[in-house]
């Protein structure tokens, strides 16, 4: 450990970094996989910038051992992937693929052989396709699919993986995915899609307490993306925006989560107050206790209102319905290949956010990081200046975090390694290690090796 540059983080600070099963395995056919609504939705022309899909990704499937092992080198201490259902239930039912189950052994296996700690996410967003068939998260019963998921799972691994997360990014899960239509399953449905959020942490709560239940030496949480929210100017219709997009992004999953009530302003914004009404016995499940809460944060919004303060155009399918004339401001700061402003500070912002709904709960960043165009040099060097100033300065960020006394445990860099962006495909690079998609190659960047300085 370089130990000057670790001033101010304590020695049980976890350093990761992160990953997720469809952007990385590849294999979507091999041992037993069944189909998830990502392996849908990138055939769907359009969907993708590229038209690409995960079917080889990273091919981490087979190389997973030799990642590892690069992340070791780099220092890390801490790997973060997440676990993709339809490996271990094809179908969605009940019906149990074992080499799904092994291969998530033959991971965290490898991680303790490594002195590397797994932190397993149970679902980042790939939905076994026969459920979406039946509704997917706009119906109940996906509830407590997932949480009968959650336990076939963490029975089977408890003993190698103790740090797990149920969801990542209900956020992306439900507005993108059924607001929006721009992630799988591609619904268009605007408000609707709250119907989503409120199956999705339910699933979270009925899964934490039964694993709860059955494992209570295991570390549970939940991975939100949150956003720093601020106004472009003083004015009171700016205010008004900052409201419906910080409850939208945040208060919609944070008070829910963590103090077992939903926004109400948010549900009136979007005119679901009476289906939320209807369903209020279900936010104790929802606020079920957890022993930590991940933050992803790669931005902030600067936001305005529409001149003529009309902040609706139910014409719009949209991740922020009963919002979508909110203007997001320029603010002239740096921005990643993403197009997205960026503001370490408002990594602090967000922990703060945490903290004032739940003062002793641990806080772990669980990705946090930027795409920018890289270039392989012929000496097979990748010079990333920009990505390696982001990460400073994030890291930066969460040592003023805990000089403020946050209850901040640590911080996984998004991601090991380039991979599938979701609807930008290929096109963007987010991994400290580069990946040569032809013929698989890696190769540490500058910011990979910045990483190993800070941790080495
Ligand atoms: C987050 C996702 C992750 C990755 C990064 C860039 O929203 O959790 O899978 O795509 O963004």
């Amino acid at each position: 450990m370089n130990t000057a540059a670790m001033n101010g983080f304590p020695d049980t600070f976890v350093w990761g970094a992160a990953t997720a099963a469809y952007q990385i395995e590849g294999a979507t056919t091999e041992d037993g996989r069944g189909p998830s609504i990502w392996d849908t939705f990138a055939r769907v022309p359009g969907a993708i910038v590229d038209g690409s899909n995960g079917d080889v990704a990273d091919d981490h499937y087979h190389r997973y051992a030799a990642d590892i092992a690069l992340l070791a080198g780099l220092g890390f201490t801490a790997y973060r992937f997440s676990i993709a259902w339809s490996r271990v239930l094809p179908t969605g039912g009940d019906e149990v693929n074992q080499a799904g189950l092994d291969f998530y052994r033959r991971i965290a296996e490898t991680c303790h052989a490594h002195g590397i700690t797994p932190y397993a996410t149970l679902y980042h967003w790939d939905l076994p396709q026969p459920l979406e068939d039946v509704g997917g998260w706009l119906v109940r019963e996906t509830a407590e699919r997932f949480r009968d998921y959650a336990v076939t799972t963490v029975d089977a691994l408890a003993d190698v993986i103790r740090h797990w997360t149920t969801l990542n990014e209900p956020w992306c899960s439900s507005l993108l995915g059924y607001g929006a239509g721009v992630h799988a399953p591609g619904k268009q449905l605007g408000t609707e899609s709250l119907h989503a959020v409120h199956h999705l942490l339910l699933g979270h709560g009925l899964a934490v307490q039964a694993v709860r239940e059955r494992h209570p030496e295991l570390s549970l949480g939940i991975t939100v993306n949150l956003y720093s929210v601020r106004p472009g100017s003083g004015s009171a219709l700016d205010a008004e925006a900052v409201r419906r997009v910080d409850g939208l992004q945040n208060r919609l999953f944070l008070d829910p989560l963590l103090l077992a009530t939903y926004p109400a302003d948010v549900l009136t914004d979007t005119g679901t107050t009476d289906w939320f009404a209807e369903r209020a016995d279900d936010l104790a499940t929802i606020a079920t206790p957890l022993d930590f809460l991940g933050v992803n944060y790669y931005s902030r919004h600067t936001v305005a209102g529409p001149a003529d303060g009309v902040f609706a155009d139910p014409t719009q399918p949209s991740s922020t319905p009963g919002s979508e004339r909110v203007q997001y401001v320029d603010t002239g700061a740096p921005k990643t290949d993403m197009g997205w402003e960026v503001h370490p500070d408002g990594l602090v912002d967000v922990i703060e956010l945490v903290h004032e709904r739940a003062p002793e709960l641990p806080v772990l960043v669980t990705e946090n990081g930027a795409a920018y165009v890289d270039v392989v040099e012929a000496d097979g060097s990748v010079h990333d200046p920009d990505r390696r100033q982001y990460f400073e300065g994030h890291v930066e960020a969460c040592r003023e975090a805990i000089r403020r006394g946050l209850p901040l445990q640590g911080y996984f860099a998004w991601s090991l390694m380039d991979n599938y962006e979701w609807a930008f495909g290929y096109t963007k690079r987010f991994g400290i290690v580069h990946v040569d998609y032809e013929t698989q190659i890696r190769t540490v960047k500058d910011s990979g090796r910045w990483f190993a300085e800070l941790l080495g």
